[in-house]
């Protein structure tokens, strides 16, 4: 009982060891379903997994549709069915991809849209810009750039996305107000660069003279300037666009080169969509509808846009290089953890190895105590054994000389034999032991004597005390290590010759003989 408690005392204080090693932090799985994969998409999910380094415990899992509804609403089903946390989704179009996240709210699993609207209100936040509003904005730019009126055509992305109907409607609704400027035409682009470029050659060949184009974001305005260039009337036609990306073949480039006349910064709010999926998974206060601010991008500011998104990426970078720093600590931390881990149970098996040594090796110490007093008492019960042996032995020697049935016997006659042997036993070394002595003993005449012992062994009282001793001898020659001199002594020969000559009639063997036989 004593050591099972200190046992158990060790082992309970190895387990809060190693509860408080245990990380605390709580892990949140969200999933991010992408309807496309353009620099636009690729910087949105930068900004994402750059927030997602000031949550720890935050696993985020990033799927692009590629510009396929039922392959997001594919992606759609994978998430729900791996049970993620939380759900972003951008949907490609609106109302092919809203069953599919009205089921996952459904199975409880809050959902954030960014970007682009499904066909529905229910979603647990919306985090996007006011595309209407932009397409307004690009319709008064382009009012105060076709002051005297001209030709616009406008390049729409997908218009079943929410962002090309509202960009479209925005953008109608100023050009409305204005009867100098004549929409030509509305073209769907879906997005793409290849199919503007593809529109952009099909509407020249159609229309007279163009004064502008308004594509729905920059890689389409790229693909219609492309198009124009191809036909040597780049110089001729204004490019206006959307997005106004860093980088090479980003809009804010784009406009410093002088291809795009102007551009509309479309934000991307990675890092507040996290933010605001942390907000909903942790309890906290979050906008159920969070618009991102734009900005109007031309020649006058996009080299300090250029500017602040250089330092921007830089830091971006440090960012990232001093995640990927902390990310190496991390990990070295953990194994320290394992290490410790490790040893801590080492050290609790050990301890309780030696705790369990200790109990065995106190009842191997009481068992060899028991042991100890069994085999005491083993021994003492063998020598009392081996006494009794002897007297058994000693008790045959003469017994058998009365060759007969003793509950025959009269009482009278038992205790004369008893008498009698204990008279023999007792005086067997010595050498006078007469008949006369023995009679008188006994309480007997000689001739009384003499009759009692022929009625009961056949045989003279002087035989009956020689055969008595011959015996003896023989029992001791054969189980002590006494000499024969010793043996004819003790047995009450004067002799050893005398001994050996009596031994060998009534044995007919040497007493040697049986020293041979000892073992
Ligand atoms: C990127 C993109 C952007 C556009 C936005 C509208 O996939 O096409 O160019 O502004 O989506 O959702």
């Amino acid at each position: 009982m004593k050591y099972a408690a200190i046992i158990l005392s060790f082992v309970m204080s190895a387990m809060t060891v190693c509860s408080c090693l245990r990380s605390q932090v709580q892990e949140y799985n969200i999933g991010v379903s992408q309807c496309s994969t353009d620099d636009w998409r690729v910087k949105m999910n930068n900004e994402m997994q750059l927030e997602a380094f000031f949550y720890p415990g935050l696993n985020l899992e990033i799927r692009s549709a590629e510009d396929d509804s039922r392959r997001q609403i594919q992606d759609i089903e994978y998430f729900i069915s791996q049970g993620v946390d939380l759900l972003v989704v951008a949907p490609n179009e609106a109302e092919p991809v809203t069953p599919a996240v009205e089921k996952a709210l459904e199975q409880g699993i809050p959902v954030v849209v960014v970007d682009r609207k499904i066909a529905s209100d229910n979603m647990t936040a919306f985090i996007g810009a006011d595309n209407y509003q932009i397409g307004k904005s690009i319709g008064h730019y382009v009012s105060r750039m076709l002051r005297q009126g001209g030709n616009v055509v406008e390049l729409t992305g997908l218009m079943s996305s929410s962002p090309a109907q509202e960009r479209h409607n925005g953008f109608v609704d100023v050009l409305k107000e204005n009867k100098e400027i004549n929409l030509m035409c509305s073209r769907d682009a879906q997005w793409q660069e290849k199919t503007a470029y593809g529109e952009m050659l099909e509407i020249i060949s159609e229309m007279d003279s163009i004064d502008l184009v308004f594509a729905h974001n920059d890689m389409m305005a790229y693909g219609a300037f492309q198009a124009a260039k191809s036909m040597g009337m780049e110089q001729s036609i204004s490019f206006v666009g959307i997005d106004a990306l860093a980088g090479t073949s980003g809009g804010v480039n784009l406009v410093l080169e002088g291809v795009l006349d102007a551009s509309f910064v479309y934000p991307t709010g990675g890092d507040k969509v996290i933010q605001t999926a942390m907000n909903i998974l942790q309890g906290h206060d979050y906008k159920k509808n969070y618009i991102l601010e734009t900005a109007f991008v031309d020649r006058s500011n996009a080299e300090l846009m250029r500017m602040q998104s250089s330092h921007l990426s830089e830091q971006e970078m440090k960012i990232r290089s001093v995640n990927g720093k902390l990310h190496t600590l991390s990990r070295s931390y953990n194994i320290q953890k394992i290490l410790l881990w490790t040893v801590v149970s080492i050290m609790v098996v050990a301890i309780i190895l030696i705790a369990a040594l200790a109990v065995l090796l106190h009842q191997r110490n009481s068992l060899n105590k028991e042991l100890n007093n069994s085999q005491d008492k083993l021994e003492k019960l063998s020598s009392e054994l081996e006494a009794a042996t002897q007297n058994n032995h000693l008790q045959n020697f003469m017994e058998s000389e009365f060759d007969v049935d003793e509950t025959k016997l009269s009482a009278k006659d038992r205790e004369f034999i008893m008498n009698l042997k204990e008279l023999i036993n007792n005086n067997m070394s010595n050498s006078d032991l007469t008949v006369d002595w023995l009679s008188e003993e006994l309480g007997f005449s000689r001739v009384q004597f003499y009759r009692i012992m022929k009625r009961l062994s056949g045989i003279s009282p002087h035989e009956f005390v020689r055969n008595c001793r011959l015996r003896k001898a023989k029992y001791l020659l054969l189980s002590t290590d006494m000499t024969i001199a010793e043996i004819c002594y003790e047995t009450g020969f004067n002799t050893p010759s005398y001994f050996t000559r009596c031994f060998k009639e009534y044995y007919n063997k040497l007493p040697s003989d049986y020293v041979r036989m000892r073992e």
